[in-house]
C-alpha cells in the first residue's frame, strides 16, 4: 500500500512540475518513475484531476472575483476613494501607507525587481495615492483586483475582491524603510487577516447605499456599523437578520477564521451554517457580491433572517451562462482541503510544557472530549449550544442551528491577534483556559493552565 500511495505522489509531483508547483517533496527513496508507470490509467486520472482542481481552486482563491466588481466598483465606487482626486476619483485618495494601515498585504512576488530594489532604497512614495493605483496594476494587492482601461496609463475604472483579501496574508520576508515586516511579502494563503480593517474600507466608498437600502437605514447608519467591527472582523450575519449590535452594545462582528487546517473537518463557520462549497457558495454570491446562483431555503425563514427573506436570499437566480461562482466550487473546495495548518515557528513554546499540557488536554482537562484529534473538533456533527460552553447564545442564535461549531485548533499560533472564540472575547489563550477551568469545574493548577497553553500554542 505504501508503495502505491508513494506512486500517486509522483505522478502528482509531476504533474505540478508541469504547472510549476514547488512545494512537495517525495521521500528520496520513491521509486517514483517506475511507481508512476505501474500506475493503472484511472489511478492517473485521478491524480491529475486532484491537481487540476487544487491549481483551479488555487487561482480562484487568490485571483477570482467572481464579477464582484460590478457591486465593489459600480455599485459603491470604492475604486474612486482609493485613486483621489488626483487619480479621476473622489476625495484625497488612498496612500501605499494609508492601506497597509487597514491591513491590506502586498504579495512581494508580484513586485518587479526594480521596484523591490527602489523600496528598499526608501526611493517610493509611500504617501501617494498613486502609487496605490500602480500597485493595482501590478496586481500585487492581495485579495483586491484592480480593473483598468486599455494602455498602460489607463486610469482605475473598477475594483473587486477575493478570498484572499480576509483569509491570506503575507509572510516577514520583506522589509524597506517606512514599511515594517509583515505588510509586503510573500502570500500565506489560509490565514486569517487579522489586521484588515473590513468595515472600515467598506466605510470609505464614497457611496454604501446598497447596504443601506438592503438593510432599510440611512447610509450614515451604515457607515457607523462598519466603524464598529474593527481591524480583523466582519460580520456575515448582518445581511441576514440586520442585527449590528449585540444586547450588551457591542459590535455583532465576529472574527475572521483561518481557512486551513479544514480538512475532515464537517461544519464550518464559527456557528456552523455548513460544508465548505456550502460556505463559499454563501460567501462568493450573498457577500462578496460575484455573480452565481445560490440556495438555502432556511434563510426564507422572516422571522429569524428578516433581511435575508425580504431580499430574496434563499434562492438567488442567475442564468447558467452567467453564473461565475458555480463552476469554481469544486477546485475552491479541493484548495482550502489541501491547506495545512502552519507549524509552530521553532522555540515559540516550551517543548516540555507542551507535553505535560497534552495529556492533560486528552486527561484531566476533557479538551479532547470536543475538540478530537487530529482535526480538533468532533467527527460527526460538531456543533454544541452556547450553554455547553459556558457563554451567551446571542452569535449562535444567528445561525440556523442555534450552535457553535466546536473550532478546529490547527495554527492557533498564528491568530492570536484579535483574540479568541468567535468575538475574540478571550484575548489570551491564558483567558481561554481560564474560561474553561471555571465553567467546567476542572480544578486546574496553574502550573496546569500554563501547560495547557503551551500545548495550545504548538498545534
Ligand atoms: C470580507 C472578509 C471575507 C471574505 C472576502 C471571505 N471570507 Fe470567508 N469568512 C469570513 C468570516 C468573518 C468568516 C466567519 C463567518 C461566521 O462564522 O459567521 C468566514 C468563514 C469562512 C470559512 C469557514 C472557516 C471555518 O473555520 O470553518 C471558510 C472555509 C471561508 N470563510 C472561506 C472563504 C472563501 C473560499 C472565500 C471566497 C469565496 C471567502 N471565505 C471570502 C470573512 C471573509
Ligand atoms: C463542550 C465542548 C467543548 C469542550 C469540552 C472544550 N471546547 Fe474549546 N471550543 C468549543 C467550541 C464550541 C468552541 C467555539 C467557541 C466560539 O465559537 O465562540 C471552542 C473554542 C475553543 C478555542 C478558541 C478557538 C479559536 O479559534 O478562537 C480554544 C483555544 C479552545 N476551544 C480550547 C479548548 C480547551 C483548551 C479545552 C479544554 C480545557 C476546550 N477547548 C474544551 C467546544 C469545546
Amino acid at each position: 500500500m505504501e508503495t502505491r500511495s508513494y506512486g500517486f505522489a509522483g505522478i502528482a509531483i509531476a504533474t505540478c512540475g508541469l504547472l510549476s508547483c514547488t512545494q512537495p517533496s517525495a521521500p528520496a527513496e520513491a521509486p517514483i518513475a517506475a511507481e508512476a508507470q505501474a500506475l493503472t490509467p484511472n489511478d492517473a486520472l485521478i491524480a491529475w484531476s486532484a491537481v487540476q482542481a487544487f491549481e483551479q481552486g488555487r487561482r480562484t482563491f487568490r485571483y477570482d472575483t467572481f464579477g464582484d466588481e460590478e457591486f465593489w466598483g459600480g455599485a459603491l465606487r470604492l475604486h474612486q476613494a482609493i485613486a483621489g482626486a488626483g487619480g479621476g476619483g473622489v476625495g484625497p485618495g488612498v496612500s501605499p501607507k494609508a492601506a497597509l494601515g487597514l491591513g491590506l498585504k502586498v504579495d512581494v512576488e508580484a513586485l518587479p525587481g526594480d521596484l523591490r530594489r527602489a523600496l528598499q532604497r526608501g526611493a517610493v512614495d509611500l504617501d501617494a495615492p498613486a502609487t496605490t493605483v500602480a500597485l493595482l496594476r501590478l496586481n500585487a494587492v492581495v485579495g483586491v483586483t484592480g480593473f483598468f482601461g486599455d494602455g498602460d496609463d489607463a486610469p482605475l475604472r473598477s475594483i473587486g475582491i477575493q478570498c484572499a483579501l480576509c483569509h491570506s496574508t503575507v509572510d516577514r520576508s520583506f522589509t524597506a524603510p517606512g514599511v515594517a515586516a509583515g505588510l509586503i511579502g510573500r502570500r500565506l494563503d489560509g490565514w486569517a487577516n487579522r489586521d484588515l480593517d473590513v468595515g472600515g474600507i467598506i466605510a470609505a466608498s464614497p457611496s454604501v447605499k446598497p447596504f443601506a437600502d438592503l438593510l432599510g437605514v440611512s447610509e450614515a447608519t451604515v457607515r457607523t456599523v462598519l466603524r464598529s467591527w474593527g481591524p480583523g472582523k466582519f460580520d456575515a450575519e448582518l445581511a441576514l437578520d440586520g442585527k449590528a449590535f449585540r444586547p450588551d452594545g457591542k459590535s455583532a462582528a465576529t472574527l475572521i477564521p483561518p481557512a486551513f487546517g479544514l480538512a475532515g473537518v464537517n461544519l464550518h463557520t464559527w456557528t456552523g451554517w455548513g460544508s465548505v462549497p456550502y460556505w463559499n457558495a454563501f460567501v462568493a454570491v450573498l457577500e462578496m457580491h460575484g455573480k452565481g446562483r445560490f440556495h438555502d431555503s432556511r434563510l426564507a425563514d422572516a422571522a429569524k433572517f428578516p433581511v435575508a427573506a425580504r431580499a430574496g436570499f434563499s434562492d438567488v437566480q442567475i442564468p447558467p451562462a452567467q453564473d461565475r461562482v458555480t463552476p469554481k466550487l469544486a477546485g475552491l473546495h479541493a484548495y482550502q482541503l489541501a491547506l495545512p495548518a502552519p507549524p509552530p515557528p521553532p522555540g515559540s513554546f516550551d517543548r516540555a510544557a507542551a507535553g505535560r499540557g497534552d495529556a492533560l488536554f486528552s486527561g484531566k482537562a476533557r479538551c479532547v472530549s470536543c475538540h478530537r484529534e487530529p482535526q480538533g473538533t468532533e467527527p460527526g456533527w460538531n456543533a454544541h449550544t452556547a450553554a455547553e460552553i459556558g457563554i451567551d447564545d446571542f452569535q449562535s442564535s444567528r445561525s440556523p442551528d442555534g450552535r457553535y461549531r466546536t473550532a478546529p485548533l490547527g495554527g492557533l499560533w498564528s491568530h492570536q491577534k484579535g483574540g479568541f472564540y468567535h468575538d475574540g472575547r478571550f484575548a489570551t489563550l491564558a483567558a481561554v483556559v481560564d474560561h474553561y477551568d471555571g465553567v467546567l469545574s476542572l480544578g486546574l493548577g496553574a502550573g496546569e493552565k500554563s501547560d495547557l497553553v503551551e500545548y495550545l500554542k504548538s498545534l
